[in-house]
């Protein structure tokens, strides 16, 4: 019988399983103008010295991991900035501000694109909607190839908006003279991948998520370690499981374990350790199973619920150097969705939360 929602239970669980090929169309659309700097539809990007990103929630995590690929790929200091407290910031000039918004209509985003003084330096918005406010306010739109997004929770648009940003990060880079075109067209060679990457995500998520969910379904609250690029994916995967599951769940520098968090953990503490194959990440793990608290693992040796590059059979060497293990989202967002449902939750429909944040 028809769901409603093209065969699937929700948007939510459509939208996760679209990923793939929202990844594919998104690449296929930026990577020819990747290597002559075209993708800036013939607008002269200015010089630029350094890279700042501005966002809210999902939109911000996703402005984070572009952010470090423009330092990643090309050196370029970045910074981010949440919307909601950027209006005192000084922009120094030759900044180059990116401004992620899948609505466009964010008010946060748009009170401190008004706010900030960006006379000398340049706004890109990143949007899923290129007719939105933020769209019409900037000097340069890239669109997100992600199509509607219905539910509540970003996933697809967070795709979306890395790869796009990557894009333009190698695009710029390439423009400024600090990347050859050779080196970018590898660099978009390797991002070509993803599309798999994100399908055997949600194949083996799909397999190994249930027993893991129904182990933490009593759990009051949920820790999210991460290291080095894996940090932004949990944080952002702490924002799921919050958003959908109405459990608290905060997310960690894993070092910063011992100098506070690792008071909370107690006899089945679920720790999701996002497992970017980082050394230091194991006496992390070790400091938690001591105490009995119940690791997840994403990826790695031993993990859970692999999705990360390194438990393919063919792996994807340095791409996490690059832009972050960015498939260990699809795992993430359907621990978030799986345990809301099994909370009895409507996961496309959050309480308390509006798609699009007009209000400030
Ligand atoms: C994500 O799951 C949230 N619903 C929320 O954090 C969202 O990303 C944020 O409100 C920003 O929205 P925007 O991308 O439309 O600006």
């Amino acid at each position: 019988a028809s769901t409603g929602f093209a065969g699937f239970d929700d948007h939510m669980s459509k939208e996760i399983a679209e990923q793939p090929e929202v990844a594919a169309r998104t690449i296929d659309a930026l990577a020819p103008g990747v290597g002559d700097g075209s993708l800036w539809h013939g607008l002269v990007l200015p010089r630029f010295e350094r890279v700042a990103v501005i966002g809210c929630g999902t939109s911000l995590n996703a402005g984070r991991v572009i952010a470090s690929a423009f330092e990643r790929l090309g050196g370029v200091p970045s910074t981010s900035f949440i919307a909601s407290e950027a209006a005192e910031t000084v922009i120094e000039p030759g900044t180059l501000m990116i401004a992620l918004s899948q609505s466009g209509e964010t008010a946060d985003v748009l009170r401190a694109v008004d706010e900030l003084d960006l006379s000398r330096s340049s706004l890109v918005a990143i949007t899923n909607n290129e007719h939105s406010t933020l769209a019409r306010r900037a000097d340069s739109v890239l669109t997100c190839q992600a199509g509607p997004e219905i539910g509540v929770a970003a996933t697809k648009t967070f795709v979306a908006q890395v790869v796009t940003g990557v894009a333009t990060a190698l695009s710029a880079l390439v423009a400024t003279g600090r990347m050859t075109p050779g080196e970018a067209a590898r660099q978009v060679d390797d991002l070509k991948r993803l599309p798999d990457l994100l399908a055997h995500a949600i194949a083996v998520s799909s397999e190994a998520l249930p027993p893991v969910v129904d182990s933490v379904l009593d759990e009051p609250g949920f820790l999210f370690l991460g290291r080095g690029s894996g940090i932004v994916f949990a944080a952002e995967g702490a924002l799921k499981l919050k958003e959908l599951s109405y459990r608290w769940a905060e997310h960690y520098p894993a070092g910063e374990l011992k100098h506070g968090p690792l008071a909370l953990i107690q006899e089945g503490t679920p720790v999701v350790v996002i497992d970017s194959g980082e050394r230091r990440l194991e006496s992390n793990i070790a400091e938690v199973e001591a105490r009995g608290g119940r690791v997840i693992r994403i990826g790695g040796p031993g993990s859970t619920v692999p999705a990360l590059g390194q438990s393919l059979t063919a792996p994807f060497p340095g791409a996490m150097d690059r832009w972050g293990p960015l498939e260990s989202v699809v795992p993430l967002q359907m621990l978030a969705r799986e345990l809301a449902k099994a909370l009895g939750h409507d996961v496309d429909k959050p309480r308390n939360l509006a798609k699009s944040v007009t209000v400030e």
